[in-house]
C-alpha cells in the first residue's frame, strides 16, 4: 500500500504540543562554560527553532517535499502473509518499507531538511558522526544533491568491516574519517591511550562537534536523538497512518529498533498521540544487551563523550559506559531520546533487549528474507525479530492482533554481519 500524491504529508508532526507533561529542557553542567548558551554555535538556527517549538505541525518545505518523492516517499506499508503463514499466527503483521532509500535507511529523511537548512543558512561544509554508516551515507547523499561538502567521523569498529559502504560515502563526494580519528583533539587523546580503540557514538558526535566549530563555513548535523530530528523522521508514522486508515486496520502493537530512538520515534510518535489520548497501543523497543539504554537510569547526562553538548533528561547508561561492538552497531549508543525516554519514563513505552551474540535476531531475519524477500539491515532484524516474538506470542494465545513494525534500512552492505553470525 502507498499513497496517492494528495495524501502525502506536507507538515511534521511535533508532539511537544502533546505531550503530558513538558520536556525537561537542556541543562549546563555545574562546572565549566555554558553549553546551553553555545547551542546556536552548535545547530542549524532552523533545527535549533524546531528543537524548542511546542508548534503541533511544522511546515515541510516544498523543496525537502520534492527530494522526498524523488528519494521514494511515500514508502509502501505491506502486510506481511507470508510471514503470516511461515508462522501460523493470527496476528495480522505489517512492515514501514524505510529500506526503498537511495542510501539504504530512514536517515534520509532527516538528512535532506538538515542539508537543505544548511544550504541555506549559508554553509558550506556538514560535520557528523555516523555508527552503522547509513547516517553518514545520508547526510553526504543528502549534502552531495544540495552542493556542500561533507565530513565523517565513523565509529571505527563498523568502519573497519563496511568497506563497501564507506566508498559509497566517498562516491558522494565525503571526506571519512575512522573515529577516534587524529584529526580532532579528543580523538588523538583517545588514540594516545589505545591505538586499537573501536569508538563509539559518543566519540564520534564530540569529534564531529570540535571539528565544525574550528570552522565559520563548517556545521554540525546530528543523526538522532535530538527532538528535531525526530520530527523530520514523523513523516514516517504519518505516512504508515494513512496507510492503515486504508487497509481499514489499526496497530495494536507497534515495534522498531533503537539506538537514540529517531526511527522508533519517526514511526510511532503519530500513534503515541493516540495514545497519549487513552488510546490503546503497545510501544516496544528492540534493543541490544550491549547498549539496553532504555533500561538505564532517567537521568541528566551529556550526549558525547567530550562533554561538548548540554546536559540532556534522558535514560542513559553514562557517556562514558564501555559497550561491546556489534553488527548492529546503529543501536550502540548510551542514551535514548529525550522524548522517547519521557514518554518511557511515563510508562507509554516497553523495550527488549536481544543477546549481543545477535544468533536469535539474525535468525528471524532469515526468516523473514526467506518469506518476504526483503534483506534487512542488521539493526532493523531487531524489529522484525521483535516483531515475530509479538506474534508468536499471539499464536499462544490465540489474538488476532495488528502487529506494525518499522524496517528502518536494508543490509546490502553489510552481508558479512550477517554472514559471520549465521554461518553462510
Ligand atoms: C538502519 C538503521 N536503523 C536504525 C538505526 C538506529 O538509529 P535510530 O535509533 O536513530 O533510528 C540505525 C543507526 O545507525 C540504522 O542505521
Amino acid at each position: 500500500m502507498t499513497l496517492p500524491d494528495d495524501d502525502r504529508p506536507t507538515k511534521w508532526y511535533n508532539i511537544q504540543a502533546d505531550l503530558p507533561e513538558p520536556l525537561p529542557p537542556p541543562k549546563d553542567p555545574e562546572e565549566g562554560p555554558s553549553r546551553v548558551k553555545m547551542l546556536p554555535e552548535l545547530l542549524l538556527g532552523e533545527c535549533l527553532r524546531q528543537e524548542n517549538s511546542t508548534e503541533r505541525w511544522i511546515d515541510i518545505p516544498q523543496e525537502v517535499q520534492d527530494l522526498y518523492a524523488q528519494a521514494g516517499r511515500p514508502r509502501p506499508l505491506v502486510r506481511a502473509l507470508r510471514l503470516e503463514q511461515k508462522l501460523g499466527t493470527p496476528a495480522h503483521l505489517y512492515y514501514k518499507a524505510e529500506f526503498y532509500s537511495p542510501t539504504g535507511s530512514h536517515k534520509v529523511n532527516t538528512a535532506l531538511a538538515q542539508a537543505f537548512y544548511a544550504k541555506k543558512e549559508g554553509y558550506e561544509r556538514l560535520t557528523t558522526e555516523t555508527g552503522a554508516g547509513q547516517w553518514g551515507t545520508a547526510l553526504a547523499y543528502a549534502a552531495s544533491l544540495a552542493g556542500l561538502k561533507t565530513t565523517i567521523y565513523w565509529v571505527r569498529a563498523v568502519h573497519d568491516w563496511k568497506s563497501q559502504r564507506r566508498a559509497f560515502m566517498k562516491l558522494y563526494g565525503a571526506e571519512v574519517y575512522a573515529s577516534p580519528s587524529n584529526h580532532t583533539e579528543t580523538g588523538r587523546e583517545l588514540l594516545e591511550k589505545n591505538p586499537n580503540h573501536p569508538g563509539s557514538l559518543g566519540i564520534a558526535v564530540s569529534e564531529g562537534l570540535e571539528d565544525a566549530r574550528g570552522d565559520d563555513k563548517a556545521i554540525y548535523c546530528l543523526g538522532s536523538v535530538l527532538n528535531h530530528v525526530l520530527l523530520h523522521q514523523t513523516v514516517i508514522g504519518l505516512e504508515t497512518k494513512r496507510q492503515f486508515e486504508r487497509f481499514g486496520e489499526y496497530p495494536d502493537v507497534m515495534v522498531s529498533c533503537l539506538g537514540g530512538g529517531s526511527n522508533f520515534g519517526g514511526f510511532t510518535l503519530p500513534f503515541f498521540a493516540d495514545a497519549i489520548h487513552g488510546r490503546q497501543i503497545k510501544f516496544i523497543a528492540a534493543q541490544s544487551e550491549a547498549a539496553p539504554n532504555l533500561q538505564g537510569e532517567y537521568r541528566y547526562d551529556f550526549a558525547d563523550h567530550a562533554e561538548i553538548t548540554p546536559l540532556l533528561k534522558m535514560y542513559t547508561l553514562g557517556h562514558h559506559a564501555e559497550m561491546h561492538p556489534i553488527r548492529g552497531d546503529g543501536l550502540r549508543y548510551h542514551g535514548a531520546a529525550p522524548i522517547l525516554s519521557l514518554l518511557r519514563h511515563l510508562g507509554y513505552l516497553d523495550t527488549v533487549a536481544y543477546p549481543a551474540d545477535e544468533k536469535h535476531v539474525f535468525e528471524r531475519a532469515r526468516t523473514f528474507v526467506q518469506t518476504e524477500g526483503f534483506l534487512p539491515a542488521p539493526e532493523s532484524a531487531y524489529s522484525i525479530a521483535c516483531a515475530m516474538d509479538e506474534a508468536v506470542k499471539c499464536k499462544e494465545t490465540g489474538e488476532a492482533k495488528v502487529i506494525a513494525f518499522n524496517i528502518s534500512g536494508h543490509g546490502f552492505m553489510d552481508m558479512e554481519g550477517y554472514s559471520d553470525v549465521l554461518h553462510l
